[in-house]
């Protein structure tokens, strides 16, 4: 029987590049590790049933129109605000995304950030380095903020915010979070509490994003928002960029308006080489690395391609983003 034909993006992980064989005829994009240039992908999906794409690939109408065979977009990463769902839907393309398997690290990046920020240590690391350590031992040297007895407000308690809420209990912090669903359930089970997103941001120590990417979340924290944290609180954001206004978020890092940052994502990635952003100490600044184990990033691999092949071969895969196209195009 003849195979179906699949895309892939970027280089992955053999592992999962051996099962796709498996399965499909593929082709998978050369270019080291850089994003497949549009006019690649375009011509690229013309040909295929099966795409398996990244983040950083836009799958908007002109793309789903150019894949005239396609029958399932396979995201590598949780977030799909890069897939156009609506459009996909109408067209019977399936989506399927790689939540759940990633959600421990990425909370253990958050939880990371926090501690990095609040305890001040890249700002240590970097000024030990530079040579700024010329006294001995000073009660006031690097002074930070405590993680334990302080408050962090979750935006989003969903897989990843319930994992940053254990890691955070085991710290003896207090949990408090906003949600659109009320997690009575969670309240309960993990002892935390539910407040108005504005009652939150004045009450946390730590705020801390987990909301995917929406038109209603665009720039969720603005210049209100932050003024409204404490003067003492810290941001983390490892969602993503365009959830914060970035431009806003300087200002207030910059004029103290909240004492610090840990960010992951950004409006612009990779960031600019001359974003002011970079210059400020109370900022930590990671690559888009939330979810960069090597165990998690093989597993999102492996489950990507099980994702694409499931459908290719006439199973609902489990990941699926979209399951209205079920009556779309029945499988
Ligand atoms: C995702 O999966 O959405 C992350 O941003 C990358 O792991």
């Amino acid at each position: 029987m003849k195979k179906p034909k699949v895309y892939v993006t970027r280089q992955l992980f053999e592992k999962a590049v051996d099962l796709l064989k498996k399965h499909a005829d593929i082709e998978v994009f050369e270019g080291e590790d850089n994003p497949v240039p549009r006019e690649v992908l375009l011509k690229k999906v013309k040909k295929v049933d099966g795409l398996l794409c990244l983040l950083t690939d836009k799958i908007d109408t002109e793309v789903l129109d150019a894949g005239k065979n396609l029958r399932v977009v396979s995201n590598y990463a949780v977030g799909f605000n890069n897939i156009d769902i609506a459009e996909a839907t109408k067209r019977g393309v399936y989506v399927a995304n790689t939540s759940d398997i990633l959600t421990e690290t990425t909370a253990d990046c958050a939880f990371a950030l926090m501690m990095c920020i609040a305890r001040r240590i890249a700002e240590a690391d970097r000024h030990t380095r530079n040579g700024g350590w010329i006294h001995a031992w000073g009660p006031k040297m690097f002074l930070g903020s405590d993680i334990h007895g302080k408050t962090l407000g979750i935006l989003g308690m969903g897989r990843i915010g319930t994992a940053l809420t254990k890691r955070a209990k085991g710290f003896g912090m207090n949990v408090i979070y906003y949600d659109n669903i009320r997690r009575r359930d969670l309240e309960n089970e993990l002892g935390i509490k539910y407040y108005s997103f504005r009652v939150l941001l004045k009450k946390s120590d730590f705020v801390s994003i987990h909301v995917p990417l929406t038109d209603a979340t665009y720039h969720m924290i603005g210049e209100r928002e932050l003024s409204s944290m404490k003067k003492t609180a810290f941001l983390i954001n490892t969602a993503r960029g365009p959830i914060v206004a970035e431009e806003v978020l300087y200002h207030a890092l910059k004029n103290k308006l909240i004492a610090g940052a840990g960010i992951d994502v950004f409006e612009k990635e990779p960031i600019d080489k001359d974003n002011p952003i970079l210059k400020l100490d109370n900022i930590v600044i990671t690559p888009h690395i939330a979810s960069a184990s090597i165990d998690t990033r093989t597993n999102m691999a492996v489950l990507a391609a099980t994702n694409l092949i499931d459908v290719l071969e006439g199973r609902v895969p489990t990941n699926l983003v979209n399951p209205d196209v079920v009556n779309v195009r029945p499988l």
